[in-house]
């Protein structure tokens, strides 16, 4: 378990290693601009109607694509690198998207992702991530704070993983990942 306040700066040093063609799935108004590469020719892809409005203004005449993320309207191995930040809580089948995600990554292409993930089985959070999921759900876009992601990205076929887990603070403290996958 890592320090959460090493959090920003792992998921800022994750989002440099993206290199090439860069899908970034989920990507709300464009919050990781910042931090992508300059070099980096980056794809947009956003399922919700008025962010993805924000995002095609902060994209500034790049690419973004209207789709969630478990039918990506580009060909196989088409990207060098996929990223996503806090969107994996909100598809609609886990294990059939990092399938998608790995369609479109050529072999070899790395995907980032940084997640809030569930709590291990047993702890007062997980009771609350599970009882607080009917609202998530219907009140944050799909949200399920209670999905076990590492688990599924472990599961999902590729090559090698790098993952770290961290603990947002607060009353109730929230799970997070951060890594990096091979195709
Ligand atoms: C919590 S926001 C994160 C936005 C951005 N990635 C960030 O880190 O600021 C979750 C985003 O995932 C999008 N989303 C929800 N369901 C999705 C799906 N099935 N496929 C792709 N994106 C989805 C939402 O519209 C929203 O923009």
């Amino acid at each position: 378990m890592r320090n959460w306040s090493g959090y920003q700066t792992a998921k800022r040093d994750l989002i440099r290693t993206l290199s090439g063609t860069v899908l970034e799935i989920g990507a709300g108004s464009g919050a990781n601009f910042a931090d992508l590469p300059d070099h980096v020719e980056w794809i947009g892809l956003e399922p919700n109607r008025r962010a993805r409005a924000r995002l095609t203004r902060t994209a500034a005449g790049r690419r973004v694509l209207a789709a969630g993320a478990e039918e990506i309207p580009l060909p196989a191995a088409s990207v060098d690198g996929v990223l996503s930040t806090v969107v994996l809580c909100s598809v609609g089948n886990l294990p059939a998207t990092l399938q998608e995600l790995r369609r479109v990554l050529r072999p070899g292409g790395r995907f980032v992702f940084v997640e809030h993930v569930a709590a291990p089985r047993g702890t007062w959070t997980h009771r609350l991530q599970v009882a607080a999921t009917p609202f998530t759900r219907r009140l944050d876009r799909g949200c399920n704070p209670a999905r076990d992601i590492a688990t599924a990205i472990q599961n999902a076929g590729f090559t090698t993983i790098e993952l770290e887990h961290y603990t947002m603070p607060g009353l109730i403290p929230i799970p997070f990942i951060a890594g990096a996958a091979t195709n």
